[in-house]
């Protein structure tokens, strides 16, 4: 396993003592007894050069506490969010009498596979979708309902719904084709040093994970266990609010959730996970 110097800047944000190397864990997660979770995965191609060899889930970095509320659905709080959202699958809102069923039927059909193939290109609008684009499409064009805000708790717990469809199957965001402009746009920002600490998500992601940084250990920041039950602040939280939190602690000006450069974000960083298991809703702390 690759273990880079700290940069100075990195190593300035850590409390003593200065570094804990502290890798990855070697658990198994079966959520249920049943559903096998691939959490560790050889890396896709295109990551050759990075110096990651093995991609790995977040849960792997977290406290075996955290990890078991991750294995039983009924200790994921995460869970409560989806079934909330099944209600409102079933609920007709909007000037067009529909509910996601009227046109979806049962979820657990319509939606299994879905959140492993997003973010993806959009036909018609010609430009990458996001699942959350896709939810708030039809929102407001099939059902003349008002759009969720981006990042919003009931924008989240849809995401689960539709996440938990296809928990176990893998990632597998594509990169070539009409995506791949916006696909190399996210890859420049995910190297691009933000904000007055001038750190890229590369710097602690590629370079530090597996190390302590405060209290906190830096997992490589994948994508697949979104979205995300945080015990920090006890709700359900999106691909890009996270995002949003880590670029604030780069103390740098955040791009906006639902932003072009979040979406081509959101695409690079979950084809960095391509080959692990769908694990949304997941549990981290
Ligand atoms: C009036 C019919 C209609 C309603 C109501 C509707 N949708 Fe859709 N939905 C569609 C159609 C048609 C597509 C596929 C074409 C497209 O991409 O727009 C689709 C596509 C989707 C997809 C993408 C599936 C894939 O394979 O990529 C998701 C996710 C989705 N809808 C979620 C929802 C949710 C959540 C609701 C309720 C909030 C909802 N839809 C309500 C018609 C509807
Ligand atoms: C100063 C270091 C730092 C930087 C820079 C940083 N992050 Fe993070 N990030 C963290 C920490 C700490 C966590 C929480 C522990 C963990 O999962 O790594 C985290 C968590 C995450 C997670 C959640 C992983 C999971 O499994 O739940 C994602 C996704 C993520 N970061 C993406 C990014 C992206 C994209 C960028 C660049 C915009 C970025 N991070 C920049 C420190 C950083």
């Amino acid at each position: 396993m690759k273990r880079t110097a700290m940069t100075a800047l990195v190593a300035a944000l850590i409390a003593a003592p200065v570094l804990v190397a502290a890798g990855p864990d070697d658990d198994t997660l079966v959520v249920n007894g049943e559903i096998e979770m691939t959490t560790k995965a050889p890396a896709p191609a295109h990551m050759e050069g990075t110096g990651i060899d093995t991609i790995m889930s977040g849960w792997h970095f977290r406290e075996d506490e955290t990890q078991a509320l991750q294995m039983d659905d009924f200790d994921n709080t995460g869970m409560i969010f989806v079934e909330q959202a099944q209600e409102v699958w079933n609920t007709v809102e909007g000037t067009e009498g529909k509910s996601c069923a009227s046109c979806h039927d049962e979820a657990s059909e319509s939606m299994k596979g879905v959140r492993a193939v997003y973010p993806k290109w959009d036909e018609d609008k010609e430009e990458v979708k996001t699942l959350a684009m896709q939810i708030n499409a039809c929102r407001t064009e099939n059902m003349g309902a008002e759009a969720y805000k981006y990042d919003s708790v009931p924008m989240a717990s849809m995401e689960a719904l539709i996440a938990a469809q296809s928990r176990g199957m893998p990632m597998n965001v594509a990169i070539d084709g009409p995506v791949r402009e916006t696909w190399e746009k996210g890859k420049e920002i995910y190297y691009t040093r933000y904000g007055q600490l001038e750190l890229a998500c590369a710097n602690c992601h590629e370079d530090n994970w597996g190390n302590m940084i405060r209290a906190d250990h830096l997992s490589q920041g994948q994508t697949n266990g979104f979205p995300v039950y945080r015990l920090k602040n006890t709700k359900l939280n999106t691909v890009h609010g996270r995002f949003k939190g880590c670029i604030r602690d780069t103390r740098a000006e955040t791009f906006a959730p639902g932003s072009p450069e979040l979406v081509a974000l959101e695409l690079y960083v979950a084809s960095r996970g391509n080959g692990l298991s769908v694990e949304g809703p997941s549990v981290r702390n």
